[in-house]
Order: C-alpha cells, then sequence, then structure tokens
C-alpha cells in the first residue's frame, strides 16, 4: 500500500512530524521470595534468548547468572518467584523517510524469532516484543501465543509480520491489552474474520492498525459484543464503511477511536460512532467522508480531540453542534476545502466554552476567507495553530503576540499584508514560524530576535524590505532560516556566524554595497558572498 501512500502525500503537501514512542526499558528488581528464578523458566527465558540472531548484545546482555528474575525486562511475581512479565520493548525505532517506523531497520531491534519456549513461562501475564524484527521462519503471528491463557497484555506492534492474523489469539479469554499494530502504516497482515475477538470478554485495548480487514463488513457488530472496550485503532485497515446500525450500543466505556486512513466514503453524519458519546478522541482523517456533521455531535460533550483532516470535504461544517464541545482540545479540520469567514468561525462557530482548553486548532488547506479577528488572542492555551493556504487577507492582529503558549505558527500561503508585528517577539516558547508566501511589507522585527527555541522562520515570499537585523542572529536555535524572494537589502549581519545548528539557509539578500564615490552598486548574493568587492 506504500504507493497509494506516496501517491496522496505528493497530492497534498503536508509537512510530516516524525513521531517516537518514548519507552524505556528499565531492569525490574523485583523478588522477596528468597532469590533465584524457577529453573524452568529460567532455561525457558535461555532457549528464546537462543532463538535472537541479532548481535546487538545491549539489550540481553544481563541474562546471564542464576537469578532471572534481575536480568533486564523481566520481572517476577514477588511471592511466587515465578516470571510473570516479559518487557522487551525496542525503544530505539528509527524513522524512514516517510516518517514511519521500521523495526527491522533498527539498529537496537532483536532479530530471530518467537521462540515456542516462551510457552514454559506459565505464569506470564505481560508480554511485550514491539518494535523488534522477530519475524520468525515464515513471517508470522506465532500461532502458539493462542496457547499463553494467562497473558492480559501482548503487545506486538510495530513487528512486521505479514499473513493472516490468527484467530488462536481468541484462545487469551484473560486478555486486556492487545496491540498488533503497525504505527501508522499499511502492512501485509489480514484477517477475513474477527469474530473470535469476542472470545475475549476482558478487552480493554485493541490495536490493529495496519492489518487489511477490507473483506469485513459488519466489524461495527463484532466490537460491539466486546463492552469493556476502552481503546479501538482500526486505522489504516482499508475498511469501506463505518456507517453500519447498531441497534443497541454496549461500547459505553469507549474513549479512544482511531479510523483513520480507510476508505469510508458515505456521508459524515451516517457513521455509528456519534452514538458512542464517551469518546474523547475521534480520528477519522484521510478518509473520504461527505456531507455535515451529525446533530448528535453535540452529545458528545466528552470530546477532547477531534480530527477530520483530509477527507476533502467542503460541507462538513455547515451545521451540527460544534458549539457544545467544551472539552475540545485539538480541533484538526485541515484539508477539506471548506469555505467561510475566518472571522465568523472565530466568534460564532467554535464554542466559546473553549477559549481557555484549545490547544491545537489546524485549518490549514481550506478556503477560509476574511480577516483573522483580535479575538483570536482569547484562544490563550494555543500551542499549534495552523492556517496555512486559505485565502486570508488583511493584518497579522498583533494580539496574536499575547498567545505565549504558542509553539507553532503558521499563516503561510495566505494574502496577508501590513508589516510583521514586533509583538511575535512576546512568543518565546515558538520553535516554528512561518509567514511566507504572503503580501507582508515593512522590516523583520529584530524582536523576533528574542525568540530563543525558534527552529524554523521562514519568511520567503513576500514584500519585506530593509536591512536583516543583527538582532534576529540571537535565535541561536534557528536550524532552517528562510527569508528569499523578498526585497532586503544591506549586507547580511556578520553575526550570522552565530547561527551555528543552521542545517538550511535561504536569504538571497540584495547586497547593496555604498562605493568610495558615494555611488552604490546593489547584487543578489548568497550569504556566504555577504561582502563587498
Ligand atoms: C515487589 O517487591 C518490590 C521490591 O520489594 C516492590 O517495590 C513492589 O511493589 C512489590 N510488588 C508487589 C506487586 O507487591
Ligand atoms: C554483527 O554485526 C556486524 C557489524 O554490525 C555485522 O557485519 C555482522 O554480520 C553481525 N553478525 C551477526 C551474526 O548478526
Ligand atoms: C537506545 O539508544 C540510546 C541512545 O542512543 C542508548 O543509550 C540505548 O542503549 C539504546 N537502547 C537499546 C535497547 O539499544
Ligand atoms: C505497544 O508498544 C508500542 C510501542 O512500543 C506503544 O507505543 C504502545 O502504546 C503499546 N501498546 C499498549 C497497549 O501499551
Ligand atoms: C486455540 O484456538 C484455535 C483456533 O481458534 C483452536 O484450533 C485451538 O484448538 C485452540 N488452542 C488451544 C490450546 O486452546
Ligand atoms: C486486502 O484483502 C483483500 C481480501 O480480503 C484483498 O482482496 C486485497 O487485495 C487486500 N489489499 C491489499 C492492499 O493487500
Ligand atoms: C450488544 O448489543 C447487541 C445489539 O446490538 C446485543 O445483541 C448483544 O447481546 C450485546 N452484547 C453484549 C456482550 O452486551
Ligand atoms: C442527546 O442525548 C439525549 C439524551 O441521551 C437524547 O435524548 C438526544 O436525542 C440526543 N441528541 C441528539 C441530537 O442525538
Ligand atoms: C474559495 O473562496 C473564494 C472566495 O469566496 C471563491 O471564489 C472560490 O471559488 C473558493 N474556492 C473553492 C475551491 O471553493
Ligand atoms: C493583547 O495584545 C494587545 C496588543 O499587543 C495588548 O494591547 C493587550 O494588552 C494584550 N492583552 C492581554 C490580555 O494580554
Ligand atoms: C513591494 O514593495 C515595493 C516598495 O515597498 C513596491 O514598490 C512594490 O510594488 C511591492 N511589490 C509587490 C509585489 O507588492
Ligand atoms: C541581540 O543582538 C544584538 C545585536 O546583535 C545585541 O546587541 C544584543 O545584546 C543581543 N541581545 C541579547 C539578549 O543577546
Amino acid at each position: 500500500m506504500r504507493p497509494t501512500t506516496n501517491l496522496l502525500l505528493t497530492l497534498i503537501t503536508i509537512s510530516i512530524f516524525p513521531f517516537f514512542t518514548n519507552g524505556t526499558l528499565q531492569p525490574q528488581h523485583q523478588h522477596a521470595h528468597g532469590g533465584g528464578c524457577n529453573p524452568d523458566e529460567r532455561a525457558a527465558l535461555l532457549s528464546f534468548k537462543e532463538g535472537i540472531t541479532s548481535n546487538n548484545t545491549n539489550l540481553l546482555a544481563s541474562w546471564k547468572g542464576q537469578d532471572c528474575c534481575r536480568w533486564r525486562g523481566v520481572s517476577c511475581c514477588n511471592q511466587t518467584g515465578h516470571v510473570i512479565k516479559l518487557h522487551l520493548r525496542n525503544p530505539n525505532v528509527t524513522l524512514d523517510a516517510y516518517g514511519y517506523d521500521h523495526a527491522c531497520a533498527s539498529a537496537s531491534a532483536l532479530f530471530g524469532e518467537i521462540s515456542p519456549s516462551l510457552l514454559s513461562l506459565k505464569h506470564l501475564k505481560h508480554l511485550d516484543l514491539s518494535m523488534n524484527c522477530l519475524l520468525g521462519p515464515n513471517s508470522q503471528i506465532p500461532h502458539l501465543l493462542g496457547s499463553m491463557g494467562n497473558l492480559r497484555y501482548l503487545n506486538l506492534s510495530g513487528i512486521p509480520f505479514t499473513g493472516r492474523v490468527p484467530s488462536h489469539l481468541g484462545n487469551l479469554s484473560k486478555m486486556q491489552y492487545l496491540d498488533l499494530g503497525q504505527a501508522g502504516d499499511y502492512s501485509d497482515m489480514y484477517s477475513m474474520d474477527i469474530t473470535w475477538l469476542t472470545k475475549l470478554p476482558f478487552l480493554k485495548f485493541l490495536g490493529m492498525s495496519g492489518v487489511n480487514l477490507s473483506g469485513i463488513a459488519d466489524w461495527p457488530h463484532t466490537l460491539n459484543m466486546i463492552p469493556p472496550l476502552r481503546v479501538i485503532d482500526l486505522s489504516y485497515c482499508l475498511l469501506d464503511s463505518a456507517n453500519q446500525s447498531l441497534l443497541h450500543l454496549n461500547l459505553t466505556k469507549l474513549e479512544k477511536l482511531d479510523l483513520s486512513w480507510n476508505f469510508f466514503k458515505h456521508s459524515l453524519g451516517s457513521g455509528w460512532f456519534w452514538k458512542v458519546t464517551s469518546l474523547k478522541y475521534l480520528h477519522l482523517e484521510w478518509n473520504l467522508l461527505f456531507g455535515k456533521f451529525p446533530d448528535t455531535l453535540g452529545n458528545m460533550t466528552y470530546l477532547r480531540v477531534l480530527d477530520i483532516s483530509y477527507n476533502g470535504n467542503p460541507d462538513m461544517m455547515m451545521t451540527g453542534n460544534i458549539k457544545k464541545l467544551c472539552s475540545l482540545e485539538i480541533l484538526d479540520l485541515s484539508g477539506n476545502r471548506i469555505n467561510g469567514d475566518i472571522e465568523s468561525l472565530f466568534v460564532e462557530s467554535l464554542p466559546q466554552c473553549t477559549r481557555k482548553n484549545l490547544q491545537k486548532l489546524d485549518l490549514s488547506y481550506n478556503n477560509f476567507t476574511g480577516t483573522l479577528p483580535n479575538i483570536v488572542s482569547d484562544f490563550s492555551k494555543l500551542s499549534i495553530l495552523s492556517l496555512s493556504n486559505n485565502n486570508l487577507v488583511g493584518p497579522i492582529p498583533a494580539q496574536l503576540g499575547n498567545l505565549t503558549c504558542l509553539t507553532s505558527l503558521d499563516l503561510f500561503w495566505n494574502h496577508l499584508n501590513g508589516s510583521i508585528p514586533p509583538e511575535l517577539g512576546a512568543l518565546t516558547t515558538l520553535t516554528s514560524l512561518d509567514l511566507s508566501m504572503n503580501d507582508l511589507t515593512g522590516s523583520i522585527p529584530a524582536e523576533l530576535g528574542n525568540l530563543r527555541y525558534l527552529s524554523e522562520l521562514c519568511l520567503s515570499d513576500n514584500n519585506i524590505t530593509a536591512p536583516i537585523p543583527p538582532e534576529l542572529m540571537n535565535s541561536t536555535s534557528l536550524t532552517h532560516l528562510d527569508l528569499s524572494s523578498n526585497h532586503l537589502n544591506g549586507s547580511v549581519p556578520t553575526e550570522i556566524g552565530s547561527l551555528n545548528n543552521l542545517i538550511y539557509l535561504y536569504i538571497g539578500v540584495c547586497i547593496v554595497c555604498i562605493l568610495p564615490d558615494g555611488s552604490s552598486v546593489s547584487t543578489w548574493a548568497s550569504a556566504a558572498e555577504n561582502q563587498c568587492t
């Protein structure tokens, strides 16, 4: 499925924020039952170790000596000394060019197989082998895992298995957390039948991201038979509809539902999930849902995160009572070509009760028009504000300088004019500021030099004039600086040498040299040539 992903990514230029999992491996020291571990279990662990072929000895280096309860990643029950937990997650995942994780490209991964010797760990409740390259001889999820009947937690996420997900996992009747997800990508795993899930009556967490479930039409009915579910991640599952009707909703504890990157082509309002008023996180990005929000949206008062980006759905905002969503912290409606006036969006559509809660607002790649209202500064917790690629006009309000939690401000590709307000220099936590491709004039405010954490500054393709203020070179965190395609003049401040974190520099400054006879010549030059010859 990678080609489809590539195509979508190139159709609309988006920035990818790579995300890292920050799990850590801690040695476990908990045993008070008299020292030493069960010899059979110790032998089983050593046999498991033999199935590991990588020569990265970091992870299993401590796996020697008598007391296996002291080995890294192994936990025993205090009372009985039995091994109850194996936590061998690889915390260091590498990212490919698209930001996806690849266990088998990671130097710190375990390679090899999930050895059948694990079956001897009869008391094991918790098994985390995520982000390793434990594919074994046939690259499939081993059926034998279905015999580890004491497991409550099984995490195989990020192991790039192929083939059918074995229904044997339905034997794990105590299971509470089952994570087979492929960390944000389509995989070569599939299932034609997930009814075995209904044999897991205690399941709270289901992660099957990336598993091809395209043949399964009645998946919501199956999930509805597992009332304890709190988290469901079926992103990238090639599902084609979510508009099944559920007569009686049993999923009253569901808090997080991720159905992003599927192929839903029906009306937004017909989704079964709008009945789930307990939801706090709803992800529907990268589908093809059309039409407006349903009125039932008004009942989803616990909703903190609503992401319906990149559905190409200009009509979603038409009605639907978004005003009651007082818990909203993240609203992402980017990539939908929504028409509308930005001022009435801020003043009328966004719930007044979220003004002190909203942390991320992404309305980029839409068709909002009008002028940014001063009221934007009432959204005092905003950390990410993205309004790029719309049709906004008028000045950048100085009041934006009151949003002191902002870490990222994206206003590029609009028709904003006037000068850059020096008040933006008060945004001391800003790491990224992109005002490129507008009609901004005036000079670069020296105050931007106060932004010590700023790593990306993009002001290209405007009509900014005057010399580059030397104060800007106080922003020593800058890694990307693009001031190109403006009408800057003067020389590049020699202080540019203090920007020693720069990876990308594009200035294209017009250097004006005053010659001894008083006349001047101007040339376009790169930063490297910032001296008069
Ligand atoms: C087991 O013992 C360790 C160390 O003595 C202690 O920190 C831990 O809480 C105990 N665990 C249980 C489940 O009793
Ligand atoms: C051990 O690592 C070296 C260098 O990284 C590699 O060339 C070699 O093939 C590895 N050996 C095994 C058994 O994985
Ligand atoms: C992960 O990376 C850190 C820093 O590079 C290193 O100290 C640590 O040992 C690595 N962990 C493993 C399991 O390889
Ligand atoms: C499984 O492991 C991954 C990565 O190691 C982690 O991000 C995820 O939260 C884990 N799943 C559960 C249910 O704990
Ligand atoms: C586990 O489940 C599979 C298929 O669902 C079944 O054939 C098998 O007998 C079960 N194994 C055990 C040990 O219960
Ligand atoms: C997904 O599975 C279906 C059968 O269930 C198959 O027809 C289809 O080719 C698979 N899609 C991909 C991308 O693997
Ligand atoms: C869930 O709801 C359905 C109706 O959609 C009902 O038939 C079923 O018995 C319920 N299942 C559980 C486990 O509550
Ligand atoms: C919201 O919930 C109430 C109580 O459960 C229900 O009566 C009402 O019909 C719901 N509103 C909508 C628009 O579904
Ligand atoms: C965007 O908005 C402008 C001004 O309202 C309008 O002329 C244009 O047709 C809209 N574009 C799209 C794709 O809806
Ligand atoms: C918001 O910014 C404006 C203009 O910069 C300023 O006059 C006003 O005092 C600020 N308001 C608050 C509450 O900080
Ligand atoms: C840019 O600014 C200059 C002088 O400030 C002005 O003459 C010119 O028309 C402007 N160009 C554009 C494209 O706005
Ligand atoms: C910022 O830069 C200016 C000129 O380069 C310098 O005079 C000033 O001391 C710097 N300010 C700080 C706080 O470093």
